[in-house]
């Protein structure tokens, strides 16, 4: 993948004559940054509620070459149709086009707001190998992937958690989304074959080896994107925290996260809108089932591990209603199947991917079954990746 990046780079800027007179070709240096499967704990991280996500080892890729003068360039070989989008070092403005450079143009902005002052040109060029709007984090990985580089090149000595935490900073403020921390904290502190248990209140968090021994994680891409994604998550956000309202004028919390399941139980009657009640319950029992989860994956119990993610599916589908025809066909589908240990669509939902446990040597046997059946059913194709769990962004 190096080797691509140095390719996509030559072509774009190597022969272009004005390099703001950089030193020389081998100052170009490559990097990488992972998007994230969550395997459990869905719509938890606002609601200050715990999270367990992986990073993966697609992600991210950018060659950078520092400039002497202040012009700093940007090309995605995942949009080649959209040329170079060029901004000044210091004045970080949003761009019109290419609008996917608002992603580490942002992170750089936060940077600066930050006391990290980006005060060089540089030309950069980037290429992910996540698919677009599958839910795998592609925007996340790209900001980490810009941060970390940044951090790097200008040796601001930032540490990866905080990275994380300016990633989400520049989604929110520069990005207009609402977005909480965990896909930006799952890549930057991804860990090989090990999820984060990341209690989004305080930031807590442990690694949980993943040994699935004769297992596997499967992602399945449902390829809809739901128009209404973005409006959906604002919307649950707003309901989230309108419930928090209620309960908070007879009880002394502070985030959904806060309560057990018998005390959301007991004072559920303080939740006068039935919808806003249904959001909450989802917020509480999810983040109870994702500490099950854990605990389940510690004691080496996929069962109970599969069985919390199914769970969690129907209660995204049901309570949370962030789930789609197309995802609640393909979980229905495969329940069916032998071989299949869990599963329950992954990110924000309304579209996107699942993600599955299943037995190794029936894999491709799954794939095909639900492959047929969904083509049948909807029309579309599904996507199969065979992925691993990943470590954190990197210079190669
Ligand atoms: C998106 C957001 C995350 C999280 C998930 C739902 O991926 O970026 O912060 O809220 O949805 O769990």
């Amino acid at each position: 993948m190096k080797d691509r990046l140095l390719g996509i780079f030559d072509k774009f800027y190597g022969g272009i004559k004005d390099r703001g007179s950089a030193k020389n070709d081998g100052d170009i240096k490559v990097y990488f940054a992972p998007g994230r499967v969550n395997l459990i704990g869905e719509h938890t991280d606002y609601n200050g509620g715990h999270v367990f996500p992986c990073a993966l080892t697609i992600g991210t890729y950018a060659a950078v070459r520092l400039r002497e003068d202040d012009r700093i360039r940007l090309y995605s070989d995942n949009f080649p149709d959209e040329g170079i989008g060029e901004i000044k070092a210091g004045s970080f403005k949003k761009l019109e086009n290419p609008d996917w450079c608002n992603y580490p143009i942002g992170v750089m902005w936060t940077l600066k707001k930050h006391g990290y002052d980006v005060n060089r040109g540089m030309d950069i060029a980037f290429y992910g190998d996540i698919p677009d709007g599958a839910g795998l984090s592609s925007s996340a990985s790209i900001e980490v992937l810009t941060a970390y580089m940044m951090n790097d090149l200008f040796g601001f000595g930032i540490e990866l958690k905080d990275i994380a935490v300016l990633c989400q900073y520049s989604e929110n403020k520069f990005n207009d989304s609402n977005c909480g921390i965990m896909d930006q904290f799952a890549s930057a502190m991804g860990k090989k074959d090990n999820a984060i248990f990341l209690d989004t209140s305080t930031l807590a968090f442990e690694y949980a080896p993943v040994k699935l021994e004769g297992k596997e994680l499967l992602i399945i891409n449902t390829n809809k994107k739901h128009k209404i994604a973005t409006s959906g998550y604002n919307d649950r956000r707003r309901e989230s925290e309108s419930a928090l309202a209620d309960l908070e004028r007879d009880i002394d919390i502070s985030s959904l996260g806060d309560l057990s399941i018998e005390e959301f139980e007991k004072y559920k009657y303080c939740i006068k809108d039935p919808v806003n009640k249904k959001r909450a319950k989802h917020a509480v029992y999810e983040n109870q089932r994702t500490i099950q989860a854990v605990k389940a994956l510690k004691e080496n119990d996929i069962r109970k591990f599969g069985e919390l993610m199914v769970e969690s599916h129907i209660s995204l589908r049901d309570d949370y209603e962030v789930s789609c025809r197309e995802a609640d066909i393909i979980v229905e589908e495969a329940l069916k199947l032998d071989g299949v240990w869990g599963i329950r669509m992954t990110g924000g939902g309304f579209g996107g991917c699942l993600v599955g446990i299943v037995d190794s040597d029936k894999v491709e046997n799954i794939k095909s079954s639900i492959g047929k059946i969904y083509k049948e059913k909807t029309g579309v194709d599904a996507t199969f990746y065979d992925v691993s769990i990943g470590g954190g962004p990197a210079l190669l």
